[in-house]
């Protein structure tokens, strides 16, 4: 999730496009760049890390008046955050941004090589200002079309050539892009945040919109028609603008899980199977087991990993807590893989255990979100979880972007194929306003109790362990995650009125079993707030989730469901949602 802006105009265009993507650096910043047109001259810099080594290198370069210019901030998905790497990418007299992920990438530059075509960079992008480069014979838009045409994937892309020195050419399928104006200059951007207290007006592109800004202006097109130009308004507040409208990054984040989780599975889960560019079919040749390393929400999301690689994969793994692995004097062999899964990619513990592993001779594979980070610099093989930047302390997209690689990872090792069930994933993440507002009329019932225990069994049981963290981290209130089966050998002994339990009910795992452990619950008269797609009586409270043919499927409804519960609790109790009190995003000390 990279962030790109474009201006149309004459009020100092070069600190436009930097404020621009300091307002969009919330989305990602391993490196950053800019191109401008002035009097068909095309200018460019570009700068590794974040917004103010562009500011810096760009310093000296001074223009006035009129231009054009495109601009991005990168998150890097395809390719080491590196200057070469940076956006924007050039071929012979044109520029190009972009945000997202070309799928059929390699088999277009393949095709270009073997014209001659020579690319320097290791990204998806630099393909687009080639092969619109390839096509161009007299019109420039043409070949602007029948490039894009030709694309498979996500893209959000603005594009410059010094064949229409007056021109900037657009189109977007799947991420972000806007087009706002004010009397007059015209600006592009990822989202509303660049754009708020400088424009008026805006349109929010559709996928499959596409087109060019000449002479101001606006030709707008869809399925090759020009189309008419509908403006909105803007929000007034910036700080809004970067949450989008929503209440707390916490909140926007977890609304964002059912688009991140599109670019977790892109140019991987295929009809056919799981491929992962970051791994060849032989990276387990051997291996016999699998140990999974790692702390705090990321530890749950390994527990959810052991019970996938083992049924889909049946290869034997275990679990580490990377703060006990360190000092725990493990028996490491050279036939075991060490996966790590951090999101920051930062976390000491973590960071310290894979360390160990190298130093033992063990082949490591890293699940993480961000790039170059200090665990995917160490580890063999990384894969990343492109749930974009994660800006609230309590992990949400991160852990549901984990979960659907070791997902896949399962499958890939195990040569299973759930295509079609993966498909349905986006809409289970998806929160309704119906589902919402439910729960926050529900969670002024659970602001008093003497505690909470989440319940599951199977991978129920790592999301009852997340869910009571995430309460527990915003809320302040104690919750535990429990196995169901469990909760006889001692903690029903807490059971009363004021115990609240919230009971994750799969009705395509073990229903039966949970259902008992319910009503042993209940017949202690616990206060149960029950989620399953099918109500049962022994239960005070109840949230429905969708009839579906698999679990998986129901664990991320509840996913969700638990963590609009943890907020929902939280903001009736007037916390600081994105940044709790004694909690860090990431713990780099021990
Ligand atoms: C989760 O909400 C917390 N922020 C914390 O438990 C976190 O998961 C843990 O510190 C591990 O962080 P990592 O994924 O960045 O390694």
């Amino acid at each position: 999730m990279c962030g790109i802006v474009g201006y149309i105009g004459k009020n100092n265009i070069k600190e436009q496009l930097l404020d621009g993507l300091k307002e969009l650096e919330y989305r990602g910043y391993d490196s950053a760049g800019f191109s401008i047109m002035k009097d068909g001259e095309l200018y460019s810099y570009k700068s590794v890390g974040k917004i103010k080594n562009l500011v810096e290198k760009s310093k000296k370069f001074e223009i006035d008046g009129f231009g054009l210019g495109i601009a991005h901030t990168r998150w890097a998905t395809h390719g080491k955050p590196t200057e070469i790497n940076a956006h924007p990418h050039f071929a012979e007299f044109s520029s190009v941004v972009h945000n997202g992920i070309i799928e059929n990438y390699q088999s277009i530059k393949q095709q270009l090589e073997k014209k001659g075509i020579n690319f320097l960079s290791q990204t998806d992008t630099e393909v687009i200002v080639k092969l619109f480069e390839d096509k161009l014979e007299n019109d420039a838009f043409e070949a602007f079309k029948n490039t894009i045409k030709e694309l498979k994937g996500a893209y959000a892309t603005l594009l410059l050539t010094k064949k229409e020195p007056e021109t900037i050419f657009f189109a977007k399928v799947g991420s972000p892009l806007l087009i706002a104006k004010n009397d007059e200059e015209i600006f592009f951007a990822s989202s509303d945040a660049p754009v708020v207290g400088k424009a008026k007006k805006v349109i929010y592109l559709e996928d499959g919109d596409y087109g060019y800004i000449k002479n101001n202006q606006i030709h707008l097109f869809r399925n090759d028609k020009e189309l008419q130009l509908n403006w909105s308004d803007l929000p007034k507040n910036r700080e809004f603008a970067q949450k989008e409208g929503f209440r707390f990054f916490m909140e926007k984040e977890i609304y964002e899980q059912s688009h991140v989780i599109i670019d977790t599975m892109m140019g991987r889960a295929y009809e056919n199977g799981i491929k992962f560019e970051e791994l060849d079919k032989n990276f387990l040749d051997g291996i016999t087991n699998i140990t999974i390393c790692a702390c705090g929400t990321s530890y749950h999301a390994g527990m959810v990993g052991s019970y996938l690689l083992q049924r889909n994969a049946k290869i034997k793994t275990t679990l580490e807590i990377g703060s006990e692995f360190r000092y725990k004097t493990p028996l490491l062999t050279k036939d075991t893989l060490f996966l790590v899964i951090s999101q920051s990619g930062e976390t000491a513990d973590t960071l310290e255990a894979l360390k160990m592993a190298k130093k033992a001779g063990l082949k490591t594979l890293a699940i993480c979100n961000v790039d170059n980070s200090s665990i995917v610099r160490l580890a063999d093989k990384t894969i990343l979880t492109r749930a974009g930047i994660e800006k609230g302390v309590a992990s949400t997209k991160a852990f549901a972007t984990q979960v659907m690689v070791l997902w896949m990872l399962s499958d890939f090792f195990g040569g299973i194929n759930e295509y079609k069930t993966f498909m349905k994933i986006s809409k289970a993440c998806e929160v309704t306003e119906k589902l919402h507002e439910k729960i926050k009329r529900l969670s002024k019932r659970y602001l008093n109790g003497h505690g909470f225990f989440y319940i599951g069994r199977d991978v129920f049981y790592p999301l009852a362990l997340e869910g009571a963290l995430k309460l527990k981290e915003i809320s302040y209130l104690h919750a535990e995650g429990y196995p169901a089966g469990e909760m006889k050998h001692g903690p029903i002994a807490l059971a009363d009125p004021e115990l609240y339990t919230i009971a994750l009910l799969s009705k395509n795992l073990l229903f039966d079993k949970t259902k008992s452990n319910i009503e042993e619950l209940s017949s202690r008269d616990s206060t149960i707030l029950t989620i399953s797609c099918e109500e049962i009586e022994t239960t005070d409270d109840f949230i429905k989730i969708n009839e579906s043919n698999h679990y998986m499927i129901e664990f991320y409804e509840m996913m969700i469901i638990t963590q609009l519960i943890a907020m929902e609790i939280s903001v009736r109790l007037g916390n600081d949602i994105d940044m709790p009190r004694n909690l860090a995003k990431s713990v780099t000390v021990e």
